[in-house]
């Protein structure tokens, strides 16, 4: 008896965990990226609102932002609202734009929440983890 409450009590628990839905669209690799924002190359990044595209890392590539002069963001630049064609790495809008947009259907992102901006997008950017250390960022998943 004592043990058909204890599988009771498993399969209890195992029915309450809330499942964690992932983009369907997006397979993720493992990567580890570092760069320098002391480079040239990644300027844009030392002020708040600054983004930059970087072709490493990711899927296509990550879309960087500066969030408030102190905390770098790193986005998956692919598109995350339909499956990956040639027209879906997102680029952001402007250097110094909180956005990024998609050619392919002209879908929009905050670079600042990863939300989509335009009507019926479901997914939001997929976020990637930052480490800083200076001028030192390691980005990675
Ligand atoms: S692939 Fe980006 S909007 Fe469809």
């Amino acid at each position: 008896m004592k043990y058909m409450i204890f599988i009771g009590f498993l399969v209890v628990l195992g029915c309450s965990k809330t499942a964690v839905e992932r983009n369907p669209f997006l397979i993720e690799n493992s990567f580890d990226q570092r760069i320098n924002l002391a480079l040239p190359a990644f300027d844009n990044l030392n002020y708040a609102g600054g983004s930059l595209y970087w072709p490493n890392g990711g899927i296509r590539g990550l879309l960087l932002y500066n969030l408030n002069g102190n905390t770098i963001l790193a986005w998956e630049a692919s598109c995350p609202n339909h499956e990956l064609k040639s027209c879906s790495t997102l680029q952001t809008d402007d250097l110094v734009s909180p956005t990024a947009s998609c050619a392919c259907e002209d879908y929009q992102y905050s670079l600042a929440t990863g939300q989509p901006l335009t009507e019926g997008a479901t997914y939001s950017l997929l976020f990637y983890k930052v480490q800083q250390n200076g001028t030192q960022v390691r980005i990675y998943n």
